[in-house]
């Protein structure tokens, strides 16, 4: 009897959810057989859902293209309710009923929101960051998304460009291994479920390395460059399976990238196998007649000829592909193609058996912006964060101490979430100044005072605050804010100085060529350090900034980034000591903007400097004005204890090609706490056919080691570490003397040597 009931049940489910459904080839070839060309080229169209509101949906021009078969997708719609109406229209009014992919850029989770992928890269904890997309896939599938724009995974050098929030810093094995993180956390390795995304890896190629760091510029790189230091991101998310990939706005090679078949079909497809599709960036095709690349029809052709399948926003396709296949400019065969790559992404994600699986409006309610992922987001926000400076020990701080709380970031919610947060719900999100009431309780007097804007000029902080992301300009003088902040100073034990940029001063179009703290805070935070107070400052950030001054003069300093909507706690727990930081920065943070772009992995030079204080040299690659490193290198970061490093081995002086060595360090925790050490791995590979860089990320290892604990890390190199693209852009490893050094940042010098023989 029971049985007979579980086949009722499974029945009436398997009739009501789903049908029964051909193979994937059988089904797209089928389906491709009944379309009419001007509904193949629709589903090559992805326009923004624009303001579209419930209720009025259906009665909207893109209604009115969904119904006639115009539209393969939509982005940027929020809730479940929406989409549903949505899919509503293309399902039951057009033609052939072809579901709608809804795209968005979910980039550093959804409503419960996670820090800024740069800040995320920080934590160097891939389990944590598959985490955090795999909580951003829930909650945005729950509420209707099924692809999201994410991850971005461009290597950056140049902190002038906005852009450089949003990925993982300057390092292309580390970059590498986010966004393996970042596809795997998304798909699940299994798009058939109804709480996984479809990710798109972006921004194919380079869009990390404009002129200038001005976003959108020229980018000239040779290709030795490209294949060794700015792909490998990209290849990572394509051999972890990422379903769609998206074109990039620059140029490579002198083509956009949007028209270039060499990237798009030469490299992508060919050299690495990808088999999704891909789509544009934000009318990347129409800007190509900017670029200089002709008129709307021959750059759509263009781009097709690449090897685009979607176009977003600027039908360029949907305008003029038809006009092009007449006039032999583009094949049908390609049209077919790029259709074909669309439907079979629709039929992974279980759309034909079922349109709206992402449509379950119970899940919106239940799965999103729940405590247990609110907690989760706290945790791991706390990894971003990287202590840079803490003299005397300052932090972490007691919980019984008088603390003032002063600057234009302190009570600012609205810009904890960072840039690129389309779902977080600002108002919600925790303030610095709420999460240490929170921490410290009732123990202690927290005050506050705003101390200064943004920044003196009021037009610079319009720019530097939209969407939403209001500092809220207070009209009084600078004089009057000061005189505020000093006296709420002089009552506390301790000053907390949450300074920085605003959360729009970096992100898409936020270049900058300054890269100080803006003027005004900068001034503040001298007349709170003349108190003779201790300060500690609590720096916001979407880049690395230039911090010479700040680090001379200030004991102790917190780079929090924008660390999502749980940011005040997150702060508030390390400040207080609740987590001991343990972030490691995955960008250089320079002395002065003109030594950009910076990065450690860079080359020797006919000249390399001959001391090590850094002093000027003439005739030597160096500034008359400035030291030639970092204030603060790529994977520098502090903790509350001491990790000392010793007895550093390697188990051979040699090694074959298919051998393998062990690399060992003892880490011991010397200091007072408990804490996480993020040990790291560099190579140097002594003489090339080309030159090489002096170090190169090859392993990381972060441990937890108890108070007075000592541990041996073990590493193992393989000859996959030694290979790089040769002057052929050919993948190789060749015989010679390599350095392996092993430490807490890439400034680290101990070291040990071997030779790969033949
Ligand atoms: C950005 C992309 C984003 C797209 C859609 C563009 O302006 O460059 O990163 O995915 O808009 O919102």
């Amino acid at each position: 009897m029971r049985n007979k009931i579980t086949l009722f049940f499974l029945v009436c489910s398997f009739l009501s959810f789903g049908q029964k459904i051909k193979p994937k080839a059988e089904f797209v070839n089928d389906l491709i057989s009944k379309m009419t060309l001007d509904e193949k080229i629709g589903q090559l169209n992805l326009p923004t859902s624009g303001d579209i509101t419930t209720g009025q949906a259906s009665s909207s021009d893109i209604a009115k293209n969904i119904a006639e078969g115009k539209v393969g997708g939509l982005f940027n719609i929020k809730s479940v309710e929406k989409i549903k109406e949505v899919q509503r229209i293309a399902v039951e009014k057009s033609r052939l009923k072809i579901p709608l992919l809804f795209g968005m850029d979910v980039i550093h989770g959804y409503e419960t929101t996670f820090p800024i992928p740069l800040g995320l890269s920080c934590s160097w904890d891939m389990k944590l960051i598959e985490k955090s997309a795999q909580i951003a896939a829930q909650e945005a599938s729950a509420d209707g998304i099924n692809w999201t724009f994410s991850p971005m995974v461009d290597i950056s050098r140049d902190p002038r460009w906005g852009r450089i929030s949003e990925g993982s810093g300057e390092d292309p094995y580390l970059g590498s291994q986010v966004a393996k993180a970042m596809v795997n956390g998304y798909q699940q390795n299994d798009l058939s479920k109804n709480n996984t995304l479809m990710a798109c890896v972006k921004h194919f190629a380079l869009y990390g390395a404009p002129d200038g760091g001005r976003d959108y510029n020229t980018v000239d790189m040779s290709r030795i460059k490209m294949y060794n230091d700015y792909f490998p991101p990209y290849k990572a998310a394509v051999d972890a399976g990422v379903g769609s990939v998206m074109a990039s706005f620059n140029e490579v090679d002198g083509i956009p990238a949007t028209g270039n078949k060499w990237l798009m079909t030469d490299v992508l497809r060919k050299q690495w196998g990808f088999k999704g599709f891909v789509v544009t960036d934000y009318t990347g095709i129409p800007e190509m007649i900017a670029h200089g690349m002709g008129d709307l029809q021959t750059v759509s052709a263009l781009a097709l000829n690449a090897g685009i399948e979607m176009d977003m926003v600027g039908e360029g396709f949907l305008t003029t592909l038809k006009k092009s296949l007449a006039e032999n400019k583009v094949t049908l065969a390609q049209i077919n193609n790029a259709v074909r790559l669309i439907l079979e992404a629709k039929y992974d994600l279980g759309l034909f058996q079922n349109p709206y699986k992402y449509c379950d409006v119970k899940r919106a309610r239940t799965e999103v912006y729940t405590t247990a992922n609110r907690t989760e987001a706290r945790k791991i926000s706390a990894q971003s964060l990287v202590l840079l400076k803490n003299m005397n020990q300052i932090l972490p701080l007691k919980k019984s101490a008088t603390v003032a709380v002063i600057g234009p970031l302190a009570d600012a919610k609205e810009n904890m979430a960072g840039t690129w947060s389309v779902a977080t719900n600002m108002d919600k999100s925790i303030s610095l100044i709420a999460g240490i009431k929170e921490v410290v309780g009732n123990n202690a007097k927290v005050l506050y005072a705003k101390g200064s804007n943004l920044d003196y000029d009021a037009v610079f902080e319009e720019k530097a605050t939209m969407f939403g992301k209001t500092l809220h300009r207070d009209n009084r003088t600078q004089e009057e804010l000061t005189n505020e902040a000093l006296k709420v100073a002089n009552q506390a034990d301790v000053i907390i100085a949450a300074l920085g940029e605003s959360a729009e001063m970096s992100g898409e179009s936020s270049s900058r060529t300054n890269l100080e703290i803006p003027q005004a805070q900068k001034d503040l935070l001298q007349e709170l350090l003349k108190t003779g107070k201790p300060v500690v400052l609590v720096l916001f950030t979407g880049r690395p900034l230039v911090l010479v001054q700040e680090n001379e003069t200030v004991p102790a300093i917190l780079n929090a980034w924008f660390a999502g909507s749980e940011a005040g706690y997150a702060i508030a727990d390390v400040l207080y000591g609740n987590e001991n930081p343990s972030g490691k920065l995955t960008t250089s943070f320079p002395r002065s903007v003109g030594q950009v772009p910076i990065y450690y992995n860079q080359k020797n030079t006919g000249r390399p400097l001959m001391n090590k204080e850094g002093k000027f040299e003439k005739f030597r690659s160096n500034y008359i004005d400035e030291r030639n490193e970092p204030l603060y290198p790529f994977g520098y970061g502090l903790s509350y204890t001491n990790f000392d490093y010793s007895n550093l081995k390697i188990s051979s002086d040699k090694m074959n090609f298919d051998e393998k060595l062990k690399v060992s360090i003892d880490v011991a925790n010397t200091g007072n706490y408990d804490g996480k050490e993020i040990v790291q791995l560099y190579i140097r590979d002594l003489v090339g056919s080309v030159t090489r860089p002096l170090k190169e990320l090859k392993g990381f290892q972060k441990i937890f080691l108890k108070k007075g604990e000592v541990q041996t890390v073990s590493f193992e190199i393989s000859v996959e570490d030694l290979k790089f693209y040769n002057s052929d852009l050919q993948f190789v490893a060749e015989p010679g003397q390599f350095e392996v050094f092993v430490g807490k940042d890439s400034a680290v010098e101990n070291k040990v040597s071997f030779g790969l023989v033949k």
